[in-house]
């Protein structure tokens, strides 16, 4: 194992009707909250006037930030730092999927932050210290409700990267399986294809004697290939939601990776396609990921193969480990097409007139990949292999 240090601040809080604890959290911070929110679709299902009703309840004064954008933009950034600034917000509650809540971490950073928060996503300066934040969980994919990392886009430089900080991990978060019911079924699928990302990301790691967090990454891969196919026929199933909206935290939390120092190497290509042609997080990830895994099975083919064996139960019997490893790397593509996942870039008009440009951006801070360290020749084969 790597050595490792494992912090997580966050009290999680799961299971139906859930939401009501706000009314003894929040108070704990303040009364001036701003309630983060995306394009509406908890106003459509009644969330919303759930949350402000306990917040009136509470006698909260609540300041918004409506209309957080997938892929969220600094410019939302810089419009809640200026309401938090402008009105000495004492909590933010972040309501939504993942965009809401990375969007919700860099406001509470960059309200106490003297300079652009763009400087805290770009790793200019250092986030030493934020406003206290809750999440109230709609969607299960980025684990972002239990840990500290925040992707925001500038849609101006068309530039979107990852930062996080010990302290932009939120207080607590709520997680309801009920409030996840409306998840239209394309984004229920690039949930479960980003978590399963999380985990492969961990799971191909320089580490050795691993075997209780390969069992661990193991079983979670296998429990969302196990629900996924009933979800996607089922969308109102409670506890096809809570199996999901679990794994998506098990997956992201920091307990996978102890003593793992994972990959985010088709993380980071991914983010660079949504940067510039700015589709969903998953459906670019479902697109590169068994590319990259083509492009290093070589690295460590064995590693490969036990994914093979362990996760798709390939047969390894007579067969080379790359072959097994190959077979398994064709399963994953299978399963992924088999609920709705796109599989080439192609899928979203994208051709090769940008290939150089993605490129560029994925090597904005040079070689990547702690697997296999990547250069531009690698990025531009795997970003070719997935036209
Ligand atoms: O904006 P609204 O109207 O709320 O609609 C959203 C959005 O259109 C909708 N939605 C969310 N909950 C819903 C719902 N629709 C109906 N019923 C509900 N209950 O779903 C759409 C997508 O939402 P979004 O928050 O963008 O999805 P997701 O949670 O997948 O977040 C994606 C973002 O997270 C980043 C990605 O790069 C992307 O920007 N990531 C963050 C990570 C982290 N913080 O740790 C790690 C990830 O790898 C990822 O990079
Ligand atoms: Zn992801």
């Amino acid at each position: 194992m790597n050595t490792f240090t494992y912090y997580n601040p966050t009290k999680l809080i799961f299971g139906k009707d859930q939401v009501e604890q706000l009314k003894e959290l929040v108070p704990q911070y303040g009364k001036k909250v701003l309630l983060v929110y995306g394009g509406g679709s908890i106003k459509r299902n009644g969330l919303y006037d759930e949350v402000v009703s306990i917040l009136n309840s509470i006698d909260a004064q609540v300041h918004e930030l409506p209309g957080v954008d997938p892929n969220p933009r600094l410019s939302s950034v810089r419009e809640g730092v200026k309401i938090c600034k402008e009105n000495d917000i004492e909590f933010l509650l972040a309501v939504g999927g993942g965009s809401v809540i990375d969007c919700t971490k860099a406001i509470a950073a960059g309200a106490k932050y003297d300079g652009d928060a763009w400087d805290l996503v770009t790793k200019k300066a250092v986030a030493h210290e934020a406003l206290p934040f809750g999440t109230v969980l709609t969607l299960a994919a980025t684990g972002s409700e239990m840990n500290a990392g925040s992707v925001i886009t500038n849609w101006e430089t068309q530039e979107k990267y990852g930062w996080g900080s010990p302290v932009t991990f939120p207080q607590f978060s709520i997680l309801d399986p009920v409030n996840t019911f409306t998840v239209p079924k394309n984004h229920t699928v690039y949930g479960m294809v980003d978590m399963m990302s999380h985990v492969f990301e961990q799971y191909f790691n320089d580490a050795t004697n691993t075997p209780l967090q390969d069992r661990m990454c193991e079983s979670t891969l296998r429990t969302v290939i196990e629900t996924a196919p009933k979800l996607i026929n089922d969308l109102e199933n409670y506890e096809l939601r809570e199996t999901i909206l679990y794994s998506g935290t098990i997956a992201l939390n920091g307990m996978l990776q102890m003593g793992y120092r994972g990959d985010w190497a088709s993380h980071n290509i991914e983010h660079a396609v949504s940067a510039v042609y700015d589709i969903p997080h998953a459906g670019g990830l479902a697109i590169l990921f068994p590319n990259w895994m083509k492009h290093n099975l070589k690295v460590n083919p064995a590693r490969f193969a036990q994914m093979a064996e362990r996760v798709f139960d390939v047969d390894p019997t007579g067969k080379t480990e790359e072959e097994t490893a190959l077979e398994g790397i064709s399963k994953l593509r299978e399963f992924w097409t088999s609920i709705g996942a796109p599989s080439s870039l192609a899928d979203y008009n994208i051709d090769d007139s940008k290939l150089d440009i993605m490129a560029d951006k994925a090597m904005a801070n040079g070689e990547f990949g702690n697997f296999n360290k990547l250069n531009k020749e690698d990025v531009l084969s795997i970003l070719r292999a997935s036209l």
